[in-house]
């Protein structure tokens, strides 16, 4: 079943595209399936206002809180622009590099939040194809600031006027936001990839990450640290299996999977994934200060979620799922009380306190939960 696109289609409007799936889920005959995902959708929405806060146009700004890009809506309406960017249509893979400034380097001292962005502008009905590339954020101990680059490459040169990337700095909020815009002129079997290499000199260098792209797996190496972390894709996936470390920490993709390691979590996470798996272990949960509520907020329309937390974690759980198997295990199973185990929820807290606010909210809507506390 298609929940984006996958072809050079025309499809800019969003009824447009609505009505595409819809019509080839009836084709396919999974009527049912779609009627859930809608009513999942609807009931626990979220994807709409993520997609909007992180691929509008709307100014740059780091994200303050977690919370503004976990609200309510409906999966189906993805950001139209971010959806005709998702196709893998380009038979030769570019290889023209992008001849404008792509190399930007900055002392985190002055800006500790840094925005990698794309925003690419909407063409009459046609769409350039983005190959899938990589963005990989990781430690050099051999720099001494943080040095972000950019690898465009085209199939065809009329493509290097079409593609910038701006560069917005505040002194005051301390962040520095890097976008890869492009004007929207179409270029017949126009195809790019974009790799993007975020260095910092120290694992701890940056306080705020904020990356969102189109196409792009984003990986995570070893050791990182943040206060906030936010990111999000269309397609493509995201992998911290080295281990990070984090405090407000957002995940959304439409199409792939997220998966890996927190050494330690300081505060709340939220997971949203449209198609795609969750398998995420976190080792350690430290509130960042005494009063601090940690609430892990998983949700995906397809795929499977496995969350494994500390078995120290006291906390509520809520487990939701409509076709799959929902399974909470401890290394200290006596410390599990279920409270309901309805059709579709599995609910009740770990520990031994019943009115903990700690909370691990699981929803898919097609796919099995296991959530372990070990
Ligand atoms: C959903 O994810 C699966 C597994 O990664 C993939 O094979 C399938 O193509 C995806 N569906 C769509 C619509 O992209
Ligand atoms: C970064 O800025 C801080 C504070 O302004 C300064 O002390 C430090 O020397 C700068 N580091 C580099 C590598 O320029
Ligand atoms: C988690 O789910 C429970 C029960 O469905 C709900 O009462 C609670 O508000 C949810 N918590 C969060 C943080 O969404
Ligand atoms: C639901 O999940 C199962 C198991 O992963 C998968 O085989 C099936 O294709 C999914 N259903 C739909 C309609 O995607």
């Amino acid at each position: 079943m298609a929940l984006l696109p996958t072809t050079t289609e025309e499809c800019q409007r969003i009824e447009c595209y609505k009505n595409r799936v819809f019509k080839s889920k009836y084709r396919r005959q999974v009527f049912l399936f779609v009627l859930l995902i809608v009513l999942f959708s609807v009931q626990n929405g979220y994807h709409q206002d993520i997609y909007n806060s992180i691929f509008s146009d709307a100014p740059v700004q780091a994200m303050k809180n977690v919370q503004d890009l976990v609200t309510t809506s409906d999966i189906l309406a993805f950001n139209q622009n971010q959806m005709s960017q998702a196709n893998w249509g380009c038979s030769v893979k570019p290889f023209i590099p992008y001849s404008g400034l792509s190399k930007f380097e900055f002392n985190s001292s002055q800006f500790p939040e840094l925005s990698v962005k794309q925003k690419t502008s909407r063409n009459r009905g046609k769409s350039i194809s983005i190959t899938s590339g990589e963005a990989t954020v990781l430690e050099d101990k051999s720099i001494s600031k943080v040095v972000v680059e950019f690898d465009l490459k085209f199939n065809n040169e009329g493509l290097q006027d079409t593609y910038w990337i701006e560069k917005e700095e505040s002194a005051t909020t301390g962040l520095y936001a890097l976008t890869i815009r492009s004007d929207g002129s179409y270029i017949e079997n126009a195809c790019v990839t974009i790799d993007v290499t975020i260095r910092v000199p120290n694992a701890k260098s940056l306080e705020v990450l904020d990356i969102s792209l189109s196409n792009s797996g984003i990986i995570l190496k070893k050791g990182l640290t943040f206060e906030q972390l936010a990111v999000a894709v269309a397609n493509g996936y995201v992998d911290f299996s080295e281990g990070i470390t984090s405090g407000q920490t957002a995940f959304v993709v439409a199409n792939g999977r997220v998966s890996g390691v927190i050494d330690t979590l300081s505060d709340e996470l939220h997971v949203s994934i449209a198609n795609g798996s969750t398998d995420i272990a976190i080792k350690n949960i430290k509130p960042l200060t005494q009063d601090t509520v940690i609430p892990l907020d998983l949700k995906t329309s397809n795929g499977r979620i496995s969350l494994k937390v500390p078995s120290n974690f006291d906390s509520t759980f809520s487990l939701k799922s409509h076709t799959g198997r929902r399974t909470v295990e401890s290394s200290i199973p006596q410390k599990i009380h279920r409270e309901s185990n309805r059709r579709g929820q599995t609910s009740g807290y770990y520990g031994n306190n019943e009115h903990t606010k700690n909370s691990i909210n699981i929803s898919v809507s097609n796919g099995s939960i296991q959530l372990a506390y070990v």
